[in-house]
């Protein structure tokens, strides 16, 4: 379990790859009283994704990495990372797969968040298995990323119900709401807050 030392929130870093719905909620989150992070920096794999215009609006650094060679690449986001004193990530729509290196040195400090009820349904297309598979519930897990996809301890989840005439879209969109809740109240779980 991490231990808040003193009143300073903790440095965070969120890694994006598209939208940025769930960076949206945690910078909100992180202005708040209450909240243990502070978020000092944006990573984008995708220079195109809409996110980063929250680093503008929100005076946060935000920087792209454009993954070709992977161990060059994280090592040059690990000296980012070190530079603005990271000490916490959250992974939010992040679409690169981390290696086990780089997990090695956030050790229980990187964060994810998976549009299902893990274990079920790791990896991608969630929302379609699921209604494939005729579920009656599906739902959102925060969790801490180990080495394995979407396989380290559960923070927290939350489960909605499918409805009769649910599409893959409209449960993306009843998940992602959840999401939004979700993702700050795993972070003051985690911290015992
Ligand atoms: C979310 O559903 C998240 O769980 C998944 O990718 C989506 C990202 O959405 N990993 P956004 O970019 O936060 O809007």
């Amino acid at each position: 379990m991490v231990k808040l030392i003193g009143y300073k929130k903790i440095r965070t870093a969120v890694f994006i790859s598209g939208t940025g719905s769930n960076l949206k909620s945690l910078i909100k989150f992180s202005k708040t009283k209450k909240s243990p992070i502070s978020i000092n920096l944006i990573i984008s794999n995708n220079a195109k994704a809409k996110g980063l215009k929250l680093g503008k609006i929100n005076k946060i650094i935000k920087k792209v990495f454009i993954f070709k060679k992977k161990n060059k690449i994280e090592n040059q986001i690990l000296s980012v990372l070190k530079e603005h004193e990271i000490k916490m990530i959250c992974l939010a729509g992040f679409m690169k797969i981390l290696s086990e290196n780089f997990i090695r040195k956030f050790k229980g400090k990187i964060l994810n968040i998976h549009p299902s009820l893990l274990p079920k349904y790791k990896g991608l297309n969630t929302h379609q298995r699921a209604l494939n598979n005729k579920e009656k519930y599906s739902g959102c897990t925060v969790h801490f990323v180990n080495s394995k996809l979407d396989s380290g301890k559960i923070i927290l989840q939350k489960k909605v119900k499918i409805s009769k005439n649910e599409t893959k879209d409209s449960l993306a969109k009843k998940v992602l709401n959840q999401e939004h809740k979700l993702y700050p109240k795993a972070i003051l779980k985690m911290f015992n807050l």
